[in-house]
């Protein structure tokens, strides 16, 4: 996810920029830039890829002496990592850094390209400093000019603006991303996470969502929709490992807390009030599709296999799911009416990028699902839709895997509409459905200590069989993949009807069953199967809405009326399970033993 920094203060700003950045590189990053104003001018440098490239442009740079700053490290999502794209924002006499989504931004484009602005980047965050330079040439003050300029705003943002209209001054506002004050004596520093100003700074305000400001030398004044506000500070952490995870144990743990809020970014300007739009996609790229192959390894062909369920079942599109590494050799037949979708979360993965070089050869359309731009499978794809879940630091994949999922569910109702599939009255559904999954992805404390208080009964025994039906087959897949890489645990997921095709001989006392209960689909025929299972002494954990009583645990997920919603639910209680296991066996959940992050390798 994108990082910033601000600062306010006679030190050398270029250095207290550049050092905040890189404290902020863990969250990744794919172009940064800095913008000082010192005696009232103002310079800026930006640089694609890592900082180093941004610390030799700003090599021959001095800025000691008072005066404002701000930088930023950009993780691409609307328009690709270029320098142009990168921030800080130029207009005539002001820079803006920005994190989240503008999603009016098309709109005040417009309005602004009619009155004669000239814009250099692809990105939405550009029209946030001419918005506010035509409000200078109307006339207004700086600050009335930065809070009109916010009032137009419609999305998720945490901004810094500084302007040569007022030098020394930094305005900000917060809605939907982290922003934070930090104070030391008379200098002001500006973050979106703690991290960049441990070290520097004692106390920090850490804003709220609707409130705005500027601060100069000695000044922070704090307004919200109430009018203006007192700041009171609190002290920052200590520990910086620990800020860099937000507090919690492990990057995996954040990331299943995190997936709450970037599945809302996967969602943006997507997602709108009666239809899906993927304004990335040239509606050309499926004229012709008769069918799709979808292509990808591990957690990402978990989410194929999901997807599939989705678009046959709504899209009526025949959709068939292949393992990368096995679509390579077995000389598929590939006919040009057919879309071929790979998805990665790194882009990199070797049997992926190849499967999707042989379709090319093959002269079919492709278009990939991935979660880092510029990488290797987004540049060959015809086409990408970008998941927006930030960087996964966790080896094991958890919010790539939502966000996929959600990418895939867009695309269902995408390509529904287009093809004329759904009624108008289930597109609604779906649409609602989709708005309410943030709140379905929500890790509620009480859960969390139901499945750490459980997680102690499951250390041991034969194995685990993950077991489910139609879209939580898959999720029972990926359930069993998350426990066997972090805990080392054999597991297994399998389609709770066919256990009784073989895999039931195994069940004893000492076998786990896993059972993905959802209300809303098949839950008679997935209760049955579990029934046969229990009646030969497996031990069941049932996950479910209902109440099983044959089941020696149970976790309980809220009631959803949509199949997804209980979907979502479930998959972040199999990741706690697993997370919570792993953590009592005393293994390195973040990094489990004999995997790496990148599979770049056959
Ligand atoms: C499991 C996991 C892997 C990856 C797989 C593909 O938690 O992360 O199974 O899903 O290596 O990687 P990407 O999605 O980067 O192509």
């Amino acid at each position: 996810m994108c990082g910033i920094v601000g600062y306010i203060g006679p030190q050398e700003k270029k250095k207290i920029l550049l050092d905040g950045l890189q404290e902020l590189e863990y969250r990744g990053y794919d172009s940064a830039g800095i913008a000082v104003i010192a005696d009232g001018k103002l310079q800026h440098f930006k640089a694609v890829g890592k900082l180093k490239n941004l610390r030799e442009k700003a090599a021959g740079f001095r800025s000691e002496g008072p005066g404002a700053a701000i930088g930023h490290t950009r993780w691409a999502t609307h328009g690709k990592p270029t320098e142009l794209n990168a921030h800080p924002h130029v207009g005539a006499f002001s820079y803006v850094v920005h994190n989240g989504i503008i999603e009016n931004y098309r709109e005040l484009k417009e309005e602004l390209e009619a009155k004669g602005v000239r814009f250099l980047s692809q990105t939405d965050t550009e029209t946030v400093v001419h918005l506010f330079e035509q409000k200078i040439k109307e006339g207004l003050e700086p600050f009335d000019a930065f809070k009109a300029t916010i009032d137009r705003l419609e999305g998720a943002y945490a901004i810094l603006l500084i302007s040569e209209a007022a030098p020394e001054t930094i305005f900000f506002a917060k809605n939907g991303s982290p922003l934070l004050i930090a104070f030391d004596a008379e200098e002001i520093y500006f973050a979106s996470s703690d991290t960049a100003v441990i070290g520097h700074a004692k106390e920090a305000y850490y804003l709220e969502d609707g409130e705005y400001g500027y601060a100069r030398p000695g000044e922070v004044r704090l307004f919200g929709p109430g009018g203006e506000k007192p700041i009171s500070t609190q002290p920052l952490p200590a520990d910086k490992a620990m800020a860099q995870k937000d507090g919690y144990r492990f990057f995996m743990e954040k990331e299943i807390y995190e997936q709450s809020t970037v599945i809302s970014d996967t969602m943006l300007g997507r997602v709108l009030e009666d239809r899906v739009e993927f304004e990335e996609l040239d509606p050309g790229l499926f004229e012709g599709i008769d069918a799709i192959k979808i292509c990808a390894c591990g957690t990402s062909y978990h989410a194929g296999l999901t997807g599939a369920y989705l678009l046959e079942r709504m899209a009526k599109i025949p959709c068939q799911v292949e393992i990368a590494s096995e679509f390579r050799y077995k000389e598929p037949l590939l006919t040009p009416d057919t879309l071929f979708i790979t998805i990665s979360q790194s882009g990199e993965t070797a049997d992926t990028l190849e499967a999707l070089k042989m379709a090319k050869r093959a002269g079919l359309r492709s278009l990939s699902i991935c979660n880092v731009d510029n990488s290797s499978i987004v540049r060959e794809s015809d086409a990408a839709i970008l998941t927006r879940a930030g960087i996964e630091k966790g080896v094991a994949s958890t919010k790539a895997f939502a966000t996929q999922v959600m990418v895939l569910w867009m695309m269902t109702l995408y390509l529904g509409q287009k093809r004329g599939t759904l009624e108008a009255e289930t597109l609604q559904i779906e649409l609602d459905a989709m708005r309410r999954t943030p709140k379905a992805l929500l890790v509620e404390e009480k859960l969390h200590e139901r499945i750490h208080r459980l997680s102690k009964r499951y250390l041991h025994g034969h194995g685990f069989f993950y077991i489910g039906r139609d879209l939580f087959y898959p999720l029972a897949l990926e359930g069993a993949l998350k426990l066997k890489e972090i805990s080392y645990l054999h597991a297994e997921g399998y389609p709770a009807g066919e256990m009784k095709h073989g895999p039931i001989a195994l069940a004893d006392a000492e076998l786990f069953t896993i059972a993905l209960m959802p209300r809303t689909l098949l839950y008679d025929k997935i209760k049955s199967n579990v029934e046969e299972l229990s009646a030969r002494d497996a031990t069941i954990l049932a996950i479910s809405p209902e109440e099983f009583e044959l089941a020696d645990d149970f976790i309980r997920i809220r009631h959803a009326e949509h199949p997804m919603l209980e979907f979502f639910e479930m998959m972040v209680v199999t990741q706690m399970l697993a997370l919570e296991i792993s953590i009592r066996l005393g293994n390195d959940v973040d990094m489990p033993r004999n995997l790496a992050k990148s599979v770049t390798v056959e």
